[in-house]
């Protein structure tokens, strides 16, 4: 495939998570060589997109496009191009909200 083509696109995607629509009819193309910074305050998103582009999670709509194909599809074909860096999740599911606050701050 071309290099023009090696381009990562957004197409009207849509998030939900849990009872929080976080963004919708989002639109974004990345082509190759460019360098995109995804800003914002705690909770609006910004990992749930991350998560979202890489194929952890399915949006609720629109489609998520690598050389022009949707992820979907593509799975290992486009995961061999891929180089993912997360984070563990910062709570723990099986505690509860004060015992996670008392346990961050003691750290
Ligand atoms: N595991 C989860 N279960 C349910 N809702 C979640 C979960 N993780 C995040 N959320 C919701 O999604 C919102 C965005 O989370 P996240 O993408 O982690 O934001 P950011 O990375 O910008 O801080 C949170 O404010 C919360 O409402
Ligand atoms: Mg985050």
């Amino acid at each position: 495939m071309s290099e023009e083509k090696a381009k990562l696109e957004l197409q009207s995607v849509r998030c939900v998570r849990g009872e929080r629509l976080l963004f919708s009819k989002l639109n974004f193309q990345c082509p190759a060589g460019t360098l995109v910074r995804i800003a914002g305050p705690n909770g609006t998103g910004k990992t749930s997109l991350l998560r979202l582009l890489v194929g952890l999670m399915q949006p609720q709509e629109g489609l998520i496009l690598w050389k022009n194909e949707p992820i979907k599809k593509l799975k290992e074909e486009f995961w061999k191009d891929l180089v993912y860096i997360g984070h563990l999740n910062g709570v723990k599911d099986e505690l509860t909200a004060r015992e996670n606050l008392l346990i961050n701050c003691e750290i």
